[in-house]
């Protein structure tokens, strides 16, 4: 039995992932970190007896085999320490990190391990094995993406919008700059430019196309979340091939396709 504490428990996110740690067999969810500003005994009445509540990242990670963090990017790099601190693996699919928290994710990658996505579907993870052959074979395209959000996103573009960009910009041999919207002054696009925008409306949950044109064809490729439950589902995947592995931050990409 795989022994897991959550962090974002009281959030959109972190309240599938609890849904679904129910519903598995192999899974406990034991632990959850709930935010200075809620009150235990409040945040208790939306999740079963069985979870111990906690406001102290140290008693949160004590006992527990895993962490899966969906939070904040500030709460992530102190979790990612407790974590190293007590050797428990780490699962993070917050985003809009800043290079400082990530500092703390690899120094945390050098004594657990972690791994930290974007994006935890499976659509989405098939969707980064293809786009560098894609991006590699239409050099002489352009390309932009195209992100949609529901309206509380704290965060823009989206992660995975950049982690999209970021494997086109690798793949292609000459450098790419991006460009955040469009408007004056970036209207015309330039040799070189990836576009990258951001739409928040309504309650959607996450979708992304990757659009690549000639003057003469285009081709489009969208994924779309049905529900958080794709990201949920892979989160927990994520924890039950990480458990047990060598200290080191690993791609999910990587845990989920190897034979
Ligand atoms: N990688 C993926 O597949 C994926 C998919 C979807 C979303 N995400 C990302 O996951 C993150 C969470 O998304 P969400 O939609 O679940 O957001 P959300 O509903 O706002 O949830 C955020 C959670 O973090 C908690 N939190 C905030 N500050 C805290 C603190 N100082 N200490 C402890 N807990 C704190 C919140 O507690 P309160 O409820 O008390 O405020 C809440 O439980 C975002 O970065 C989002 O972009 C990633």
């Amino acid at each position: 039995m795989l022994r897991l504490a959550l962090i974002g428990i009281t959030g959109r996110m972190g309240r599938v992932v609890a849904e679904l740690a129910a519903a598995a067999p192999d899974i406990e969810l034991v632990a959850g970190l709930v935010s200075p500003s809620r009150d235990l005994a409040e945040a208790s009445r939306l999740l079963p007896r069985t979870v111990r509540l906690t406001h102290d990242l140290s008693e949160l990670v004590s006992g527990v085999d895993v962490v899966i963090d969906f939070s904040r990017p500030e709460v992530t790099a102190d979790a990612a320490l407790a974590a190293a601190d007590s050797g428990v693996a780490f699962v993070s699919g917050t985003t809009g990190l800043r290079e400082s928290e990530f500092a703390a994710i690899r120094q945390a990658a050098t004594s657990i391990p972690v791994v930290h996505a974007t994006n935890f579907s499976i659509g989405t993870a098939v969707l980064l094995r293809i786009v560098p052959e894609v991006a590699r074979v239409l050099t002489r395209w352009d390309c932009e993406v195209m992100e949609r959000h529901h309206r509380q996103k704290r965060d823009a573009p989206s992660g995975t919008a950049l982690t999209l960009a970021r494997a086109v910009a690798a793949a292609r041999a000459a450098n790419t700059s991006f460009v955040y919207g469009r408007g004056p002054g970036t209207a015309t696009r330039q040799p070189g430019e990836l576009g990258i925008h951001a739409i928040r409306a309504g309650g959607e949950i996450g979708r992304h196309t990757l659009l690549f044109a000639s003057d003469e064809e285009g081709i489009e490729i969208t994924h779309w979340a049905q529900s958080r439950r794709a990201y949920a589902a892979g989160a927990l995947e994520a924890a039950r091939r990480l458990v047990g592995r060598p200290p080191g931050l690993y791609q999910f990409t990587d845990l989920l396709f190897e034979v």
